[in-house]
């Protein structure tokens, strides 16, 4: 059963893999590591919006302009070899094997107060499971907060819907097409109703009693990505800047081990994205095949960055 959050746990990886596809969660407080990367988005960030505070720079600027240099400022971040970095540092002072452990590239996120920008480029994310968005039943998710997070303006998580399947649209989800109608500049053009086809659950939920995590800025939150998650509505007043990424232990994804799939039925897999902590190499392609489905001809199997432009993965 999930049913408990494990706080600065010493546990090895292999454990604490086994406990998150039990769907437990981990917390870790402030690690040097981590504050590495915090401090690298927090010095891109604030070079971004010049001298107004990231917090509350959403109430001096008319909002085209927000999400233009959003649309700028994240894709620089993802895909500086310095964010690679402090992300492979985290993961090797957080226990995980170079040689084993897989990534992929790191998120910046915002969530801005009272409705401000809440698509596109600053999407507010429904409830889901990223294993909706083909993630492989093995795929983890690190979340950790650039500012500190209030109630307000965090994720939060159903831990109900672990073992609840919720009807949702997944089965109309492929990777690979999303890849090559729905990532690009255009997303930071989104700037009311979002278009996207992102999955989604199809029946009413009951999202209370529901669970958010405070982590202090230097710590890190980790889930299954199978768990059910969403971003709060912001009402703090202040913009949330978060990082986020995925990894995968190769051994896992060669057993299929993993959370339990309960109501998935997209099409795809994220596989091709990750990357070896060790050499930056992709998994191997055999492993790759033990995930494809006969979707592949659909699009793009690998999203491709044009010039660096704005794009969208799911995930909170
Ligand atoms: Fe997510």
């Amino acid at each position: 059963m999930n049913n408990t959050v494990f706080y600065d746990s010493d546990v090895s990886d292999d454990v604490r893999r086994q406990q998150l596809y039990d769907g437990q969660l981990f917390v870790y407080s402030t690690r040097a590591s981590i504050l590495g990367l915090v401090n690298f988005a927090k010095s891109m960030i604030e070079d971004a919006f010049g001298g107004l505070d990231p917090r509350t720079a959403q109430k001096n600027m008319e909002v085209e302009r927000y999400a233009d240099l959003l649309g700028k400022l994240k894709p620089a971040f993802i895909h500086h070899p310095e964010s690679k970095r402090h992300l492979k540092a985290i993961l090797d002072d957080l226990g995980c094997d170079s040689e084993k452990t897989y990534f992929d590239v790191p998120r910046m996120r915002s969530s801005t107060s009272d409705n401000y920008l809440t698509t596109g480029i600053a999407f507010a994310w429904h409830p889901h499971r990223d294993t909706w968005y083909s993630a492989p039943a093995c795929q983890i998710n690190w979340w950790l907060p650039i500012y500190d997070i209030v109630s307000d303006n965090a994720m939060a998580f159903h831990p109900r819907y672990w073992t609840q399947p919720v009807k949702n649209s997944s089965a109309d989800y492929n990777y690979y097409t999303w890849n090559k109608l729905h990532r690009g500049e255009n997303v930071a053009k989104i700037l009311k109703d979002d278009p996207r086809p992102l999955p989604r659950a199809t029946q009413p939920m009951e999202l209370d009693p529901q669970m958010r995590l405070i982590c202090p800025v230097g710590g890190v939150i980790l889930f299954s990505g199978a768990q059910m998650h969403s971003s709060v509505p912001n009402t703090s007043g202040v913009t949330r800047f978060s990082i986020d990424f995925r990894t995968i232990h190769l051994d896992d994804a060669v057993a299929k081990r993993g959370a339990p799939n309960i109501d998935s039925a997209c099409t795809g897999t994220v596989m091709r994205d990750y990357l070896k902590c060790a050499d930056s190499t992709r998994v191997p392609n055999d492993v790759i095949a033990l995930y494809d489905d006969g979707s592949e001809a659909a699009g793009e199997l690998i999203y491709t960055p044009k010039n660096l432009s704005a794009e969208k993965q799911p995930t909170s």
